[in-house]
C-alpha cells in the first residue's frame, strides 16, 4: 500500500473509532502492511500536527483535527457528505467570491470552498463578514439545481433549517430570524449568503456562503455593529470547526435532494416555523423599498414570510426581519 493510501487507512479507522483506540495490528490487516509500518506512518502524520496518541490498546485521536486540507477534510466528510469536493485555501478574500469564479469555471456540484482566513468575507445587502483565522467557520458550497430561479430563494431557508439542526445535534437550541440569519439566546451565531446566476429561465448554479461563529471569544465580538455570539461563548466548551460542517453537510444535502426533485419548500413549512424568532410577534422588514411592520405569522411554502399588517396579510420575499 502506497503512503497516501495508509495514511487515509490510518485516518479512517482512528475517525471510525473515535474516542477509542484502534490496534497496530487491525491497521496494519486493513493496509496489507507490517506493523512497523503503521507506526512510521503514524509518527509522519502525527509531525504533520495530527493528535493522535499511542498506547498499550493501539493508536487513538485524543481530539478531532480540526483541519481543511482537503486530503483530511474530504476524508472525514466522506460518509455524511459523500463526493463533496474541498478547495481550500488558507487566506482568500471571500469563500463565495472564488467559488463564484470556479463554477463560472464549470466546477461541479458539491465544490465546497472552505478558508481558514477571509480578507473581504461578504454578508447580505453589501455588509461585511467578520471572522478570524482558528475560530471562524467560513465555507461556500456550490449548487447546481435544475429549476427555475423564482424558486430558488428558499434554498436559504432550507440551509437555515440545516444549520439549525447541526447545532441542535451539538446541544444548542437555535432560532431563525427570517430569512437567514441562526441566533443563540437572541445574538447571531452564523449568516447564510445565497447568491445565484441564471441562464436564460434556470438557474446555472448557486452559491451558497456560510459563516458561523464557533470559537471566538466575547473580546473578538466586542467590536460588532450587532448582538453577536459564538457557540463558544453560549456552550461554554470549542468545538471542531469541521463537526460543524460535516453535520450541516449531512443534514443540508438530505434535505436539499428532495427539494430540488420535488420543487417545493412545503415539506419545511413547519421546520422552519418551529425554529423562526418572532413567531406570533410584531416585526419589521427592511430592505425594501419601504419598511413593513406587522406580526410574524411564519413562513409559507414558497420561503415567503406571513405578516399581517393591520388587517391585511402580506407575503414578504425580500428584506430581511430588521
Ligand atoms: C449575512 O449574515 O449577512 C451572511 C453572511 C455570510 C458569510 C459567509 S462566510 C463564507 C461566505 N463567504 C463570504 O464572503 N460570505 C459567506
Amino acid at each position: 500500500m502506497n503512503r497516501p493510501n495508509l495514511s487515509r487507512t490510518i485516518l479512517s479507522l482512528l475517525l471510525e473509532a473515535f474516542p477509542g483506540s484502534v490496534s497496530g495490528e487491525k491497521i496494519g490487516a486493513t493496509g496489507g502492511v507490517s506493523r512497523v509500518a503503521v507506526w512510521k506512518e503514524v509518527q509522519r502524520l502525527q509531525g504533520l500536527g495530527f493528535p493522535i496518541v499511542a498506547s498499550r490498546r493501539g493508536y487513538r485521536l485524543v481530539s478531532i483535527p480540526d483541519r481543511f486540507d482537503p486530503d483530511f477534510l474530504e476524508l472525514y466528510l466522506q460518509r455524511d457528505a459523500p463526493g463533496v469536493r474541498v478547495v481550500y485555501r488558507e487566506e482568500v478574500d471571500s469563500t463565495s467570491t472564488l467559488l463564484r469564479v470556479l463554477a463560472e469555471e464549470g466546477a461541479p456540484e458539491g465544490t465546497l470552498c472552505i478558508a481558514d482566513r477571509q480578507t473581504r468575507g461578504r454578508g447580505r445587502r453589501g455588509r461585511s463578514w467578520f471572522s478570524l483565522p482558528g475560530k471562524s467557520l467560513t465555507f461556500s458550497f456550490l449548487l447546481r439545481p435544475l429549476l427555475s430561479p423564482s424558486f430558488c430563494a428558499s434554498c436559504t431557508l432550507l440551509a437555515g433549517i440545516a444549520l439549525a439542526e447541526a447545532l441542535e445535534g451539538l446541544g444548542f437550541s437555535p432560532v431563525l430570524k427570517w430569512p437567514n440569519d441562526v441566533l443563540l439566546g437572541g445574538k447571531k451565531v452564523a449568516g447564510i449568503l445565497l447568491e445565484t446566476a441564471t441562464d436564460l429561465d434556470e438557474v446555472s448554479w448557486m452559491v451558497l456562503g456560510i459563516g458561523v461563529n464557533v470559537n471566538l471569544e466575547e473580546r473578538d465580538l466586542a467590536s460588532l455593529p450587532f448582538q453577536a455570539t459564538s457557540l463558544l461563548l453560549e456552550g461554554g466548551v470549542s468545538v471542531p470547526r469541521v463537526e460543524v460542517l460535516r453535520r450541516f453537510l449531512a443534514r443540508f444535502l438530505a434535505a436539499y435532494r428532495q427539494w430540488k426533485e420535488g420543487g417545493d419548500f412545503s415539506p419545511w413549512v413547519a421546520d422552519y416555523n418551529r425554529r423562526l424568532a418572532f413567531l406570533g410577534r410584531s416585526v419589521t422588514i427592511v430592505g425594501g423599498k419601504s419598511p413593513v411592520s406587522g406580526t410574524a405569522l411564519g413562513v409559507d411554502g414558497s420561503g415567503a414570510l406571513r405578516v399581517m399588517e393591520g388587517e391585511k396579510e402580506r407575503r414578504i420575499t425580500w428584506g430581511e426581519i430588521a
